[in-house]
């Protein structure tokens, strides 16, 4: 019998990771569906039970589910999970635990090797203080780079800065309000701009402009709509490296997918299946 997987949000209707992960299913023959289903903060409980009742695969969560997802208590959070205060993806055990785990911040690591970026030791500028920047700046610093969080609102880099800073993980991290952005860019290797510059529709935004980047720079940009933001041009004209977020995108879901299933997914079939669903 075909085995149902899914992702619950809401608004989830635009949601690209049922074409992402049905076509990897089928390319590997598994007789497996992905579904979006819109489920409503105060109704996640039973829609996780309900799921795990009805003998689903696994499931991902998204916006504004994910914090709530670790106020049940019997989902299991990961380490990581319980750190970045989030849960993007559920297993169910056959011992019938429930887990949870966030793939977000590896989803953008894995963006970055793929591109033959060095992240151990490396000075890193996370743009943004929300929920994606947490999840980004966690794992990175668990991997070991130098990171400096730059806010709009100074109090959430410093205070998430400081969450970081409190787990003693190997790599370095302060924060910061965004008049440093300019100088601390001159000593950096990288740039993520997490933040909601440069998204449709305030396509015009950006967080900088070519003049404060630099040719030795890896500019990170986590939007994908559109694909080429702003700051992704600014970064080109600079000569600096770029990275889409559309591989955050694919990676994340990568992740989850092994974790549901431990099979490996075609990564190249998942990221050129979201392209052609963003340029539909
Ligand atoms: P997510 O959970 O997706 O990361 P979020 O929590 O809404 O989203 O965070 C959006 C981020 O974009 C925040 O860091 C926000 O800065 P503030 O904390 O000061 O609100 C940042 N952001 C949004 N609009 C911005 C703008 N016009 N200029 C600079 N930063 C902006």
């Amino acid at each position: 019998m075909k085995q149902v997987f899914g992702v619950f949000g809401n608004p989830i209707g635009h949601s690209l990771s049922p074409a992402m992960h049905n076509a990897a299913f089928s390319a590997l023959g598994m007789d497996c569906i992905y579904h979006a289903f819109r489920v409503r903060p105060e109704k996640l409980e039973k829609a996780i039970l309900g799921a795990e009742a009805m003998g689903f695969g696994g499931l991902n969560l998204t916006v504004p589910l994910k914090e709530e997802a670790l106020k049940l208590d019997f989902i299991k959070p990961d380490p990581l999970a319980k750190r970045i205060g989030a849960v993007n993806t559920v297993i169910f055990e056959k011992t019938g635990e429930i887990q949870g785990y966030n793939t977000d911040g590896l989803g953008a690591r894995q963006a970055l090797l793929n591109a033959a970026v060095e992240i151990e030791g490396s000075r890193v500028v996370i743009a943004g203080a929300g929920g994606a920047a947490r999840a980004v700046a966690f794992q990175l610093a668990a991997d070991g780079a130098d990171i400096t969080v730059i806010n709009r609102t100074e109090e959430r880099a410093l205070e998430l800065a400081k969450e970081i800073s409190a787990e003693t993980l190997p790599g370095k991290i302060n924060g910061a309000g965004l008049s440093g952005l300019k100088e601390l860019l001159q000593d950096a290797d990288i740039l993520i701009n997490t933040t909601t510059l440069g998204m449709h529709p305030n396509t015009d935004t950006t967080i900088a402009t070519a003049e404060e980047l630099h040719s030795s720079l890896t500019v990170f940009d986590i939007v994908y709509n559109p694909l080429e933001t702003r700051l992704l041009r600014e970064a080109k004209a600079a000569g600096a490296k770029t990275v889409s977020g559309v591989l955050m995108l694919v990676y994340q879901g990568a992740e989850a997918f092994k974790l549901w299933t431990g099979v490996e997914p075609p990564i190249e079939l998942m990221k050129k299946t979201i392209l052609e669903a963003l340029q539909a």
